[in-house]
């Protein structure tokens, strides 16, 4: 299968059922993405599917063909990086990379996110409890990032470009 990882199109000779987590881990060597549960629970093993979030354990490689995959050794530099370090969020650090994958996507969309915000999109498991440390941590980067982008106004169509 063809896969487009961290900008590089690769093919890659493995049975259709694999989890993408198994492919970046085993065969690529991205052991920055954690296996963790296994079974789409607690979020170790987050990525970005055409910057969205999602769990690799329970994606089949098969059906991440024609996207974009983006693992934590491709984040950076990103402003919740800094932030991570500043508000010292990690403890153990098993979990960390899935939160920042989580976190990234968050403000890919809020740049000013509430504590509710937060808690709603940061679902992922940290068994040492860094939920407070991440909380700061994103409200500071959200702060350094600035407001979003503002889209491109679409041009309205002429008469002459509208067809029945
Ligand atoms: S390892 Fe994927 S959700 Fe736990
Ligand atoms: S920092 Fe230890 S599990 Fe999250």
């Amino acid at each position: 299968m063809r896969l487009n990882i961290n900008g590089q199109v690769m093919d890659l000779e493995v049975d259709d059922d694999t989890p993408l987590l198994w492919v970046l881990r085993e065969e690529l060597g991205l052991t920055g993405t954690r296996f963790g549960c296994g079974i789409g629970q607690c979020g170790a093993c987050t990525v970005h599917l055409n910057g969205g979030a999602i769990r690799s354990c329970v994606f089949p490689a098969v059906a991440a063909q024609g996207t974009e995959i983006r693992t934590i050794e491709d984040l950076g530099p990103h402003a919740l990086q800094k932030a991570w370090l500043i508000e010292q969020v990690p403890q153990c650090g098993y979990c960390q990379s899935g939160q920042l994958m989580k976190a990234a996507d968050l403000l890919s969309k809020n740049r000013t996110p509430s504590d509710a915000d937060i808690d709603a999109s940061m679902t992922n498991f940290c068994r040492c409890a860094t939920y407070d440390r991440m909380r700061k941590a994103i409200k500071r980067a959200a702060k350094e990032m600035g407001p979003l982008p503002v889209p491109e106004p679409i041009e309205p169509l002429q008469d002459s470009e509208v067809t029945e």
